[in-house]
């Protein structure tokens, strides 16, 4: 079949709806909702046989759902209806939610019914909860509508029409606002948790107005509201009945979301707090050691690289025999700090600083002799994140990760990391070109069968981990785990005898020192939309197919 997706940004929803859809023969082509005229163009030239909105914030035009079946992607449940439906949800702490997939009508989130799906709602934040259980049951809802098109189409099957409740409004910052005297604990959770991604809690830290990310509770108390100190990069203020921690910042002056103690330099006068929960953590089980690094939103800046780097060499240090790389529950890695380098006095320089970090750390992977080396990517992975994760021995991936192993839509970057040394050495020189050109999100699935990734497996984070234990415990007992690693190290030895990984290096980093410095400012410009988020004003072609030239349907 032939699918357009009219989206308001390729998110990671759409991104996995389109891997899916893709991987099951259908040809799914992008259209994000700029105006109507470009919609009805796009229509007009996909002539599709299904309009699928994962992410729409726009009605549909009139003229295009009365002609086609448009399935609009909507996460709530059934009868619900709003733009702000998981932020009620999580603000309402109700026990279960959905996905609902409605056909387009003249009403909001009112047409009737061709898929719905439940789950239980966990206490994270709305960015995660809508990365996992939403996009899961996105998935599921989108699949089971398609099987019931050619019975709609026959005139055998009818979508349900909903009993609907009131529709629930826009949820407001009025809303969404802390009562630092009065809101206990859990209700600023709640609060910050519904808002987290976007838009954030407004409120005010030391005299700055602003908007609040990423919290958790802090184990302390003190006067309701009062700032109480500082802990790893966030700050800690007091509720009615303990604290929470505050980890992300978005001061109004300079719209750029920070770890709250580099958005407010006067939070370094609070007093220091021990980390009770680190990025990193390392723990041990059955001569294996696990290291997590849970960054935000999968960002590693300079700092995060060689805290790293740190961690990894002293693991290394350990009496254990492999050493598995977790990334964070949600991301894997996504590379470079981009916010980071946006607030850094030169963006360009920063820039630098953090590529050779993260340099620094892969090649400390690459080069490790003492143990085999697992990456797990619990979470997506994206640019040099995805390339982080092929500098380990083994890459195994949980089955609904998507990679985005490629830079060039981030300002035409170049990309280091090694890329160019362990994407061909896996997939083949021909597919490492490919992958970069097309810079299309990729299945775990498909990253499997293109030898990108090693293995794939488990439905969700608890299973892929039982599993990764299962399987690191196998190769860490195997009678020839010693012929295994004296085989790395040969193979290390023989490539390097080739060509050195300081070679590497050098090549991609002069690259990227062209793209950081030289006169094309393509990477900054792409930066500073991308951290400002400014809206699409067209289609990115690679993903717009009925818009290349010589196309036909
Ligand atoms: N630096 C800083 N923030 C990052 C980031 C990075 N490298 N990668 C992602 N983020 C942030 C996004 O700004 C967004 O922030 P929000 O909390 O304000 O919503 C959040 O992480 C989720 O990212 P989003 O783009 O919405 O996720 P997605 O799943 O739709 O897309 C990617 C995933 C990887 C395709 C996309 O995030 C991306 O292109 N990231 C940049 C990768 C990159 O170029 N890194 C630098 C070169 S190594």
């Amino acid at each position: 079949m032939r699918i357009l997706f009219l989206t308001h940004a390729f998110n990671s929803l759409t991104q996995r709806l389109f891997i899916e859809l893709s991987a099951s023969g259908h040809q799914v082509s992008v259209e994000f909702d700029i105006n109507d005229a470009v919609t009805r163009e796009a229509v007009a030239l996909l002539r599709p046989h299904l309009i699928v909105a994962p992410y729409l914030r726009r009605a549909i035009p009139e003229s295009i759902w009365r002609e086609h079946v448009c399935l609009i992607v909507h996460p709530g449940v059934v009868g619900d209806r709003g733009p702000s439906a998981l932020d009620w949800a999580i603000l309402d702490d109700v026990p279960d939610w959905g996905v609902t997939l409605l056909q387009a009508e003249a009403d909001m989130d009112a047409g009737p019914v061709w898929a719905a799906e439940t789950f239980a709602m966990r206490p994270a934040m709305k960015s995660s909860l809508y990365r996992n259980e939403v996009t899961e049951a996105a998935v599921r809802a989108v699949f089971t509508a398609i099987e019931r098109l050619p019975d709609y189409l026959a005139g055998r099957w009818q979508p349900q029409a909903q009993t609907l409740k009131p529709m629930h409004p826009v949820m407001r910052q009025a809303e969404r606002a802390i009562d630092w005297l009065n809101d206990d604990t859990l209700r600023v959770l709640a609060k910050i948790r519904c808002s987290d991604g976007f838009p954030g809690v407004r409120d005010t830290l030391f005299g700055q107005p602003c908007h609040l990310f990423n919290a958790r509770p802090f184990d302390l108390s003190g006067a309701a509201g009062e700032m109480i100190g500082r802990s790893g990069e966030g700050v800690v203020r007091a509720t009615v009945d303990g604290a929470v921690w505050l980890g992300h910042v978005k001061r109004i002056d300079n719209g750029i979301k920070l770890p709250a103690m580099l958005a407010c330099p006067e939070a370094a006068a609070l007093p220091e707090l021990a980390d009770s929960s680190p990025d990193i953590t390392y723990r041990e089980a059955s001569r294996i050691g696990y290291l997590s690094f849970d960054f935000y939103n999968g960002a590693m800046g300079t700092t995060a690289c060689e805290l790293l780097l740190a961690a990894y060499q002293s693991a290394l240090l350990r009496p254990t025999r492999i050493i598995v790389l977790l990334g964070g529950a949600d991301f894997f890695s996504n590379g470079l700090d981009l916010n980071r380098i946006e607030a850094a006095d030169s963006a360009s320089d920063e820039s630098w600083r953090n590529i050779n970090a993260m340099d620094d750390l892969c090649q400390a992977i690459i080069g490790t002799e003492s143990h085999l080396t697992i990456s797990a990517l619990r979470g997506n992975a994206g640019a040099g994140g995805a390339f982080l994760a092929l500098a380990a021995d083994y890459v195994w991936a949980r089955r609904g990760v998507v990679l985005n192993p490629h830079y060039k839509n981030m300002g035409n970057l170049h990309g280091s990391e090694f890329w160019s040394y362990l994407l061909p050495r896996r997939v083949g020189a021909a597919a490492a070109k490919e992958i970069m050109r097309r810079r299309l999100p990729m299945g775990a699935l498909e990253a499997e069968k293109q030898g990108f990734l090693d293995a794939c497996f488990g439905d969700d984070s608890a299973a892929f981990e039982r599993e990764v234990a299962l399987r690191a415990g196998s190769i860490a007992d195997c009678a020839d785990f010693s012929e295994r690693l004296a085989v790395k190290r040969q193979r290390r030895a023989a490539d390097e005898a080739v060509k050195p990984l300081a070679i590497y290096r050098a090549e991609e980093l002069q690259q990227m020192r062209r793209n950081f410095f030289g006169f094309d400012p393509s990477y900054h410009i792409a930066r500073h939309n991308f951290v400002a988020k400014t809206p699409h004003s067209w289609t990115p072609r690679h993903l717009a197919i009925h818009r290349e030239l010589g196309w036909t349907p």
